[in-house]
């Protein structure tokens, strides 16, 4: 089988190396010469060392390394039986390529975006056969995180869908079905940890590395949300927020953060810069949390219930099901636990009150409780996380 890959940027070059794994050829196309060098090294690179830990031959390396082709002609993708686009993300960039592409392949080619934010029904839409096309949506690095959720659109018909999902669990990654509604799974639950956070830094509760430390010590989270902002990029970060905001109809939910935007602003866009919440060049520069164990879970216990609120309002709007959405979380972005299951642990009624003393607090839209918590609390129910 022939899987012709779209842009050969950070996503890209990485979905072919899992690609790559599986007994497919690889197309891998960019109209820019210098991305296809770049994903040709990194590919080689990051191969060699998986081959290395897993104490492989030159042959079997080689095997799998020249099953990838580089190319800047996107008519090499004529007998592709599936294509994954990874481009900029720019819908009508993305609807030109798409249609570009479709005239190229065969009529039961499926075609898959990567996008992050895009609707996958108005990527669709620019097709003249809607139902082939689907969105496939990989975490960065693509070769290491193990989840991919797969996005059907209303035109998506159900064998292609289907068929992707076995395909790419076949490739070994773990996949979740979500609706195409904004942030999918992970980028929308996943909200409230920057944002909740940016908003307790902003009314002076704690400081940024108290926040951090709460979160990974108290919490056991990977990383702080500052940490993982600088990590991100506080440009890219901020526009993903500003994004799902404006998706959601400017619900005061997912509303962005000025500091944040500051920062993007002035140019200290975290570690890629040397600068952003956290001081690179100069880590003497930066404070030391305060290790205050009853500030530090007041500050995990409002992150987290808002988290779990964010991660129950996505069942109960049938985003995905109680088990996709803890894999999602846990899978694409490292949670130690997944969120449903922790309100489990908590209790609904502990939920249910964390989330209403906040609202009294606030009298803010965006600190109501899902109905679903209220409801299960009521019944004397928990979430059911069938795995
Ligand atoms: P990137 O900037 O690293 O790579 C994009 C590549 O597309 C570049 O090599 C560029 O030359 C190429 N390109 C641009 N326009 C093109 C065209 N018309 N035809 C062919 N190639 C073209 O971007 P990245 O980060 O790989 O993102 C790609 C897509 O994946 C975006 O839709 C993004 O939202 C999504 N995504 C990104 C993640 C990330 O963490 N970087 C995670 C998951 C999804």
């Amino acid at each position: 089988m022939e899987i012709g890959i779209v842009g050969a940027g950070t996503m890209g070059a990485g979905i072919a190396q899992v690609a790559c794994k599986s007994n497919c050829e690889i197309l891998l196309y960019d109209t820019n010469p210098e991305s296809l060098q770049l994903a040709k090294e990194n590919t080689e690179k990051n191969l060699r060392r998986f081959f290395k830990r897993d104490k492989k031959t030159e042959e079997e390396f080689e095997s799998l390394f020249s099953k990838i082709t580089y190319t800047e002609n996107l008519e090499d993708f004529k007998n592709a039986e599936f294509c994954i686009e990874a481009i900029v993300e720019n819908l009508e960039v993305k609807q030109s390529v798409f249609k570009t592409l479709e005239k190229i392949v065969s009529k039961n080619t499926v075609l898959a975006s990567n996008t992050s934010s895009l609707s996958i029904a108005s990527i669709a839409s620019s097709l003249e056969h809607p139902e082939r096309c689907l969105g496939v949506h990989f975490f960065n690095p693509a070769i290491l995180m193990p989840l991919v959720e797969i996005i059907p659109a209303v035109q998506t018909s159900k064998s292609v869908f289907e068929n992707v999902f076995k395909m790419i669990s076949n490739w070994g990654k773990i996949t979740v079905e979500a609706k195409d509604t904004p942030g999918f799974i992970v980028n929308r639950v996943a909200r409230p940890f920057y944002g909740e956070a940016l908003r307790i830094l902003e009314e002076g509760i704690a400081d940024v590395p108290t926040i951090d430390w709460s979160m990974t010590k108290l919490g056991k989270f990977r990383m702080g949300p500052f940490q993982l902002m600088d990590f991100i990029g506080n440009d890219v970060n901020y526009t993903v927020t500003e994004t799902v905001f404006k998706s959601f109809y400017y619900d005061s939910r997912y509303k962005p953060s000025f500091t944040q935007k500051r920062l993007s602003e002035a140019g200290y866009l975290g570690k890629k810069s040397g600068k952003g919440f956290y001081d690179y060049e100069k880590s003497e520069n930066n404070p030391k949390p305060n290790k205050d164990e009853v500030l530090g879970f007041h500050i995990l216990n409002r992150i987290l219930v808002m988290l779990i609120n964010e991660a129950a309002d996505a069942l109960y709007l049938n985003i995905a099901t109680a088990k996709d959405i803890d894999l999602a979380m846990t899978k694409g972005v490292n949670y130690p636990k997944g969120l449903l299951a922790w309100a489990n642990e908590r209790g609904l009624n502990w939920c249910e009150q964390r989330m209403d003393e906040l609202f009294n607090t606030y009298r803010e839209e965006r600190y109501r409780c899902s109905p679903i918590i209220r409801k299960l609390n009521e019944e004397g129910k928990q979430f059911i996380i069938q795995h």
